[in-house]
């Protein structure tokens, strides 16, 4: 679970910082920077996975098929020279995890923070490649946890995703200030034994990248975290399929595999009955094994009796269905990017999706089990609609902020949530959003009455928790109104 993030250098995040919650959303208005942040937060991922050329290449470009342009990694400054990037992550990870040859490992420490940086460079042919200056993976202490996680979490949850204990980091770098060049140290997990000493400038990967055995657990379940960071992209064609004997049971980013996904879970009917709490017409959902085929096809089954399989069924029906049987799957964990989860739903069903992810979100008040993984979803947005059905303690907005001629952009929180407690908290940073700021962005946009806005959830919880100082609100202004 990623539960902060400090980004600098990288696109137009001069330098941005994020804390998150298990459910958390980004608005801002287009071109923001709101998928810049999940470009970050993806690109971290990649390099736990890539070459650092490679990760680098699939930023926007899953494939990693295009080439070419590193530098538009990098932010653009009214300076010639780029700045480098650095991206600093806190992050909760998994009490136990498997190595690439299948062997189970414990991490010594489960509360973690990683920081890389890296620079652009090129040589006098015209060849470009981005080095490696420094790495560090180090454990936080579990005094001050609490403070640093900041969303309100029981001491349930608290105590099943924090354990082990550990007093020296797990990967430093020490810098030769004459050469420039920097040398990476990884020590053993259980402090006996010498350290490796990797040269960074020439090394085609990140230390924590090419872990895969279970010799340094606490690197690999670092490296496992962050493989589990994805963006959903749900596609109809994915969506509709079958599948084949042979497929993975698992929902994949693309929304493929949801036949075999509900057969091995055998959950049909609770994920009937939440599906019929955001499609009232439909009754059942189930699945066809094909034994002489050997596919399994989704059908669904609406209150009338007609039986549809999943080739006749609406792209929304299908996106909810695919997060209910997410949502229901404990072996469905890590951190989901999702952008504009409103798109392609109706104005009164999106308090319906925004619920259901939600509930896709570990529940922090009860311990972290199998019926409760250590699942998160971020999702962004620039509709109005969505602003108003959360709360503030789940909303960040992406500002613009100037700094030398230039503009960059910045993740607000607003007045009065958690988020402005970290012990680290930077109001340049972290900007602080008022509720006249953001009543202007809502009235900013053109909403129709039928869209029913009245009353939002963001703004009754908001009065009920006392986080708004609603004299701020202008006079005559009724929440909404524009
Ligand atoms: N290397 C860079 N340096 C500085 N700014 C950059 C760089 N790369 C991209 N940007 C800026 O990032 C902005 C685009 O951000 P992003 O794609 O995250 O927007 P968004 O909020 O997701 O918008 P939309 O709602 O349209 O999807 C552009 O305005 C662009 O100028
Ligand atoms: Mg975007």
């Amino acid at each position: 679970m990623l539960t902060r993030l400090r980004v600098q250098g990288f696109k137009s995040l001069i330098d941005a910082e994020v804390q998150f919650g298990p459910f958390t959303c980004i608005a801002g208005a287009n071109g923001a920077g709101k998928s810049n942040l999940f470009d970050a937060i993806l690109f971290l991922r990649d390099l736990a996975d890539h070459s650092i050329i490679e990760a680098a290449h699939r930023v926007r470009d899953r494939a990693g098929s295009r080439k070419g342009d590193l530098r538009s990694l990098f932010t653009k400054t009214t300076d010639s020279k780029l700045p480098n990037i650095a991206i600093e992550a806190e992050f909760i990870v998994s009490g136990e995890v498997t190595d690439d040859f299948g062997r189970k490992a414990k991490p010594s420490t489960t509360y973690l923070t990683y920081k890389i940086e890296l620079k652009y460079v090129v040589d006098d042919e015209f060849n470009e490649r981005i080095q490696l200056i420094a790495e560090h993976l180090t454990y936080l202490p579990k005094s001050s946890a609490k403070k640093r996680i900041g969303f309100n979490c029981s001491k349930e949850f608290f105590n099943s995703a924090l354990t082990g204990e550990r007093r020296a980091p797990f990967i430093t770098t020490d810098r030769d200030g004459t050469s420039g060049n920097s040398t990476i140290s990884v020590s053993q997990d259980g402090n006996s034994g010498r350290p490796s000493q990797i040269p960074a400038q020439n090394s085609p990967r990140t230390v924590l990248g090419s872990a895969n055995t279970d010799e340094r657990p606490t690197i690999l379940a670092a490296r496992r975290e962050m493989q589990s960071w994805k963006l959903l992209q749900l596609e109809p064609s994915k969506l509709r399929s079958p599948d084949e004997f042979s497929d993975d049971p698992h929902i994949t980013f693309d929304g493929a595999h949801i036949p075999s996904t509900l057969e091995r879970l055998k959950r049909y009917e609770e994920i009937s009955n939440r599906v019929a709490t955001l499609l009232p017409e439909v009754r059942a959902v189930s699945v066809d094994v094909d034994n002489t085929r050997r596919i399994k096809t989704l059908l669904l089954e609406q209150r009338n009796g007609v039986i549809h399989q999943a080739r006749s069924l609406s792209d929304g029906t299908l996106r909810f269905l695919a997060l209910a049987t997410m949502a229901f799957d404990s072996e469905s964990k890590g951190l989901i990017c999702f952008e504009e989860p409103e798109n392609g739903i109706h104005p009164s069903r999106i308090n319906a999706i925004l619920e259901l992810l939600r509930e896709m979100a570990v529940n922090p008040k009860i311990a972290v089990n199998s019926e409760n993984p250590l699942r998160q979803v971020i999702i962004n947005t620039h509709s109005p609609v969505v602003v108003r059905n959360l709360i503030p303690d789940e909303l960040l907005v992406a500002v613009p902020i100037r700094k030398n001629r230039s503009s960059f952009t910045a993740y607000g929180a607003i007045v009065n949530s958690w988020r402005l407690n970290h012990p680290d908290y930077s109001s340049e940073r972290t900007p602080k959003v008022t509720v006249t700021e953001l009543l202007d962005y809502l009235r900013s946009t053109d909403i129709s009455p039928e869209d029913d806005l009245e009353g939002g959830k963001l703004w009754q919880l908001a009065a009920e928790q006392g986080m708004f100082d609603f004299e701020q609100i202008p006079q005559g202004d009724t929440i909404g109104s524009h």
